[in-house]
């Protein structure tokens, strides 16, 4: 079976009721009518709303950028898996490395986020990936290689999707190149089933998505800052769709 080609936005922290209106309108009209690969937009919290009024029976599917690892209770301030699931969302960002770094979750809670979307019925985009310190003590594979573990130590990847980001490309302008790129994808194809998309997420712009996306383990892209530039999203998209 092939494996789904995606391309998927991170808008992070950014955007307004009105910003939105206007990237997605941009997006639904450019969007391929046929192609190839699948798009997905993972948005803020308060604008699920919004995007799933926008997006719905359309070529776009949605998603959140963090959800709780517990189902419900007295955690304030946390959205849980079956609440992002009423909004309609497909996806769900866990592990980001910016939770990871910002928010100091470890890879024991990472796992259970992963788990707790599953169990509502989404798909989990794990990300992982190396500091630069990491890749410049030649120890990418040990880190990619523990993040990837903790996960499947007792979940199945079977509905799910991977996403490599280095640190050190992330928000930088600064690129891994293709061949550092399927280097790492290759390393992590061993761990799991044949047909999980991997993607690469760090600085990718429509001036390098082709040449990334033409690596044979790469399966498209997790896009940060050219996720929220309507034709640089849809330049990405159409570097995969070709
Ligand atoms: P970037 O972000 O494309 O802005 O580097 C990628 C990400 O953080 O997912």
């Amino acid at each position: 079976m092939a494996r789904v080609r995606l391309v998927a936005g991170n808008w992070k922290m950014h955007g307004s009721r009105a910003s939105i209106q206007a990237l997605l309108d941009a997006l639904l009209q450019g969007i391929p009518r046929s192609g190839n690969c699948a798009v997905t937009v993972c948005v803020p919290f308060p604008y699920l709303g919004q995007v799933a009024e926008m997006l719905r029976g359309g070529p776009i599917a949605w998603g959140a950028q963090n959800v709780s690892e517990h189902q419900q209770g007295a955690y304030t301030g946390e959205v849980s898996a079956a609440m992002l699931a009423e909004f309609g969302c497909r996806h769900a960002i866990v592990g980001h490395s910016e939770r990871r770094q910002l928010y100091g979750e470890t890879d024991a809670q990472v796992a259970a986020k992963f788990a707790a979307a599953g169990t509502a019925g989404l798909t989990p985009i794990l990300c992982v990936g190396e500091t630069l310190q990491e890749r410049d003590a030649g120890r990418t594979e040990e880190v990619v290689g523990r993040q990837l573990g903790k996960v499947l130590e007792k979940n199945s990847f079977e509905n799910a999707i991977l996403a490599y980001e280095p640190v050190w490309a992330i928000g930088t302008g600064r690129n891994a190149t293709p061949e550092q790129v399927q280097t790492v994808h290759a390393f992590l194809r061993g761990k799991v089933s044949s047909d999980t998309p991997i993607l690469y997420g760090g600085s990718v712009k429509p001036q390098n998505a082709a040449a990334i996306f033409a690596m044979p383990d790469v399966d498209g892209g997790l896009i940060g800052g050219a996720s929220l530039v309507a034709k640089d999203f849809l330049a990405i998209v159409e570097a995969l769709n070709t």
